[in-house]
């Protein structure tokens, strides 16, 4: 049995999806879910649904009951996800789950990075994991495809990219084919004690972005590349709270650096096949 926390998020469900295709059975697939009325879409697909909370050990222990593998989606609360994450674990271990593979992050400095915390939970959860000494995978992923346009700002292909990370490049991966290369390591043997790079082949700035939009979409995007305080200022001049336009332009300074910029990559081994090149993407979304 494969458990898949944050089933009802995007990774987790996309994860499910990889593994429905490939022909696995639902009912050797375990979403762990809090809220079950969100859970109703896997339940008709046959997928067990066991209700759990990272904040809750006893109902992580229940979940974990026969289960071999996990997928353990890291926690996106502004808590201490550690402590959250420890209960997963702990729990998986408790019931003798064999394998754990834990959603992290491919940064190039963890100790230096603009987004400490973003990164520091993550390097944090992978020290756990070998200091228990349970088999484990980390698939550390760089940034969704799919945030480009929360990145780039709502009215970007009218009013240009507004986000600050310079020319800084980024290998971005649709979040399908990141659920895809999770449901290869759950599914395949080898992958125990590894960490993967899961990143395009391609790394992109928001430059070349605005470049590629412009010639789907046959209108010209402008790339306003600010700096980290206008960006700030111009967010919270539009009604965004302060601490989540600075939180977002901490992505544009890590981004600017080049810390996304990994020049690592194993997801199209694991794929068996070339990741999706962001162009192709792109049109895929903004080529209607
Ligand atoms: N690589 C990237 O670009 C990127 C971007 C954003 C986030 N992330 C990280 O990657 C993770 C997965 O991304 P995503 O897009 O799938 O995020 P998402 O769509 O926000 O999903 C997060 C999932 O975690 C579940 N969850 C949160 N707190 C929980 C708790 N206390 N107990 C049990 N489940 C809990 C949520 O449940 P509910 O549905 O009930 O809320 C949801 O299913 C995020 O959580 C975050 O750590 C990565």
């Amino acid at each position: 049995m494969i458990l898949i926390t944050g089933a009802t998020g995007g990774l987790g469900n996309a994860t499910i999806e990889s593994l429905l295709k490939k022909g696995f059975q639902p009912n050797e697939i375990t979403a762990l879910v809090r809220d079950e009325n969100k859970a109703a879409d896997l339940k008709n697909k046959g997928v067990q649904i066991k209700i759990g909370n990272y904040n809750d050990y006893d109902s992580l222990k229940a979940a974990l009951l026969g289960v071999d593998k996990l997928l353990l989606v890291s926690s996106n609360e502004m808590v201490d996800r550690l402590v959250q994450h420890k209960n997963v674990i702990d729990a998986a271990i408790e019931n003798g789950v064999k394998h754990i593979v834990y959603t992290g992050i491919d940064i190039q400095n963890y100790a230096t990075t603009a987004i400490p915390y973003v990164s520091q939970i993550h390097k944090n959860t992978a020290d756990y994991l070998q200091e228990v000494g349970i088999p484990y995978t980390i698939l550390d992923n760089t940034l969704y495809a799919d945030s480009i346009g929360l990145f780039s700002g709502e009215t970007f292909l009218e009013t240009g990219v507004f986000f600050p990370a310079g020319d800084g490049k980024l290998p971005w991966v649709p979040k399908a084919e990141m659920g895809e290369a999770a449901a290869v390591v759950l599914t395949t043997p080898g992958h125990e004690d590894k960490n993967y790079a899961i990143t395009a082949n391609t790394a992109y700035s928001f430059g070349e972005i605005a470049e590629m939009v412009s010639e789907i979409t046959g209108k010209e995007v402008k790339y306003l590349n600010p700096d980290a305080d206008t960006y700030v200022e111009g967010l919270v001049n539009a009604g965004v709270p302060k601490e989540i336009a600075s939180f977002l332009a901490g992505f544009g300074i890590a981004i600017g650096n080049g810390e996304f910029d990994t020049n690592r990559t194993d997801l199209e081994k694991l794929l068996g096949r070339k990741p999706t090149e962001l162009k192709e993407y792109l049109a895929g979304v903004y080529g209607k």
